[in-house]
């Protein structure tokens, strides 16, 4: 079928709405089916408004719609494709349907497909047209032509050094821009902090429930995955020197402490306290991951562990760029002692040669130049109110479904099902609905059967989202008994 002619179509009918809303849904779900795949050319307004019997308007007005989502591309005097870049195969962060001005009509949402995510930031709220900015700036100046070539495989210098002086600072860590190496994400950093530190065979204790990525990444090298037991005030640091006690191979610890993932609770004082110390009697190397710090929204901010930790202690400092930005823009950093860090550099260096060099220098030019500073304190009013909004929404709607603790901070809430409630069949009735949730199970090291808990990301979606969200988990139908 050559598509440019002819497509059928089944339309989604719904008399309470313009037709073009129908046709513009009844074209995503095909994209979201695959029949229609990213790059395909679809056929002109005309030969489809014959096709489908409409009037050329609206199919006109349909692919308007669906180019200004993002689902489709208009090339001049070329045609209208299926856009190159959803996320593979389906985009289920789909924005709300513009108001384009465009039509008379009123405009209505596209019933879509939503996401619950593990806590992702909205890339609606990225200031794109400032990075959009810097990154012209870096590529159009000079200094760019004339080191344009291979450079230091610890980052770009820019980077380092902003990042040092008035980022790092902020969180209490007094390091220089030598200490610090920026990779790929902390994935790449947690990758390469476990490669330099541990030897197949070795163990590392890790949070339990936790981060499976981080797990993955320790696992790839040969190590051990031990978990320790989480519980309200983060990992259970008694439990942990009895598993030391007991198992002599474990040579690290990976911990979460501003907000523990998947539980959102923080290790408390005297927890990091007594951590650092069984760390220094056990020489364990404490693997910090701080991937969430810029969000914290009803206290004084908490203080990593790197920042209490005295001199000499072996620890590895990782943070990340994907909250604060947006994941897909792949930015971290590692603080480490200098041996540490050299090995991890030698070995970046041997899988990737570099960063990317102008990424690295426009988010440079954006921290200078106080856009992400603005960007974070929007984002952070907006993710406040987004966190209170689902709060009031779920005890509202889903009553004793789940219960919960308020996150002091943090894109996510954890709460746990209600034991009357099939998780897993509530998670299928949702999908049916039109809402995609992960299962909860999934971060715990020992697999589970029964779907009990839910980590509820919240922040990519706006008001409007989470309460359709909500709604659609409130719909199930045996909930509650
Ligand atoms: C616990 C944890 N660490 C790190 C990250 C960030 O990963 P990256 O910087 O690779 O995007 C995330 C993102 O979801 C996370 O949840």
């Amino acid at each position: 079928m050559s598509l440019r002619q002819e497509l059928t179509l089944e339309l989604i009918g719904d008399p309470t709405r313009p037709v073009f809303i129908d046709l513009a849904e009844s074209l995503i779900r095909e994209i979201q089916r695959g029949r229609l795949r990213p790059g395909q050319i679809l056929p002109g307004t005309r030969a489809l408004s014959r096709t489908l019997g409409l009037h050329r308007n609206t199919v006109d007005a349909a692919y308007h719609e669906l180019v200004m989502q993002g689902w489709l591309v208009s090339r001049a005097s070329r045609g209208t494709f299926v856009a190159e870049d959803l996320p593979s195969a389906i985009r289920t962060d789909l924005a709300p349907l513009p108001h384009t001005g465009r039509h008379s009509r009123p405009s209505r949402r596209l019933e879509s497909v939503l996401t619950i995510t593990d806590g992702t930031p909205d890339p609606r709220l990225m200031p794109r047209v400032e990075l959009a900015r810097a990154f012209r700036t870096v590529m159009t100046s000079s200094q760019f032509l004339s080191r344009g070539s291979y450079s230091d495989s610890q980052g770009a210098s820019a980077l380092r050094d902003a990042l040092a002086e008035e980022f790092l600072n902020a969180r209490g860590l007094s390091v220089s821009a030598d200490n610090i190496l920026i990779t790929h994400g902390s994935q790449m950093g947690l990758f390469l902090a476990a490669s330099a530190i541990l030897s197949p065979g070795d163990g590392i204790a890790v949070e339990n429930p936790g981060y499976p990525f981080a797990w993955a990444s320790f696992r790839s090298g040969g190590a051990r995955v031990v978990g320790v037991p989480v519980d309200h005030e983060g990992l259970d640091v008694d439990c942990l020197a009895q598993t030391l006690r007991n198992d002599p191979g474990i040579r690290a610890v990976y911990v979460t402490p501003h907000h523990q993932y998947p539980t959102t609770v923080t290790l408390g004082a005297g927890r990091r306290l007594k951590l650092l110390e069984l760390a220094r009697q056990h020489d364990l190397l404490i693997i910090e991951d701080d991937y969430d710090h810029d969000y914290r929204f009803d206290s004084a901010p908490v203080l990593p562990l790197a920042a209490r930790a005295a001199a000499d202690q072996r620890l590895i400092h990782i943070g990340s760029l994907s909250k604060l930005t947006i994941p897909a823009l792949r930015l971290g950093y590692v603080i480490a002692p200098p041996d540490i860090l050299k090995r991890m550099i030698e070995m970046r260096e041997a899988i990737d040669r570099q960063g990317d060099v102008p990424l690295e220098q426009a988010m440079a030019l954006m921290i200078r130049n106080g856009v992400l500073g603005r960007h974070a304190r929007k984002a952070r009013r907006i993710y406040v109110e987004r966190r209170d909004f689902l709060l009031r929404k779920v005890r509202e709607k889903l009553g004793d479904a789940v219960t919960f603790s308020a996150p002091a901070g943090g894109l996510a809430v954890w709460m746990k099902i209600n034991p009357c409630i099939d998780g897993e069949d509530w998670r299928i009735s949702a999908k049916k609905n039109g809402l995609y949730i992960e299962n909860g199970n999934s971060f715990f090291i020992e697999s589970k059967n029964d779907a009990s808990y839910l980590r509820f990301g919240y922040a990519h979606l706006d008001i409007g989202e989470i309460e359709k969200a909500v709604c659609i988990l409130s719909r199930y139908e045996t909930r509650f008994g």
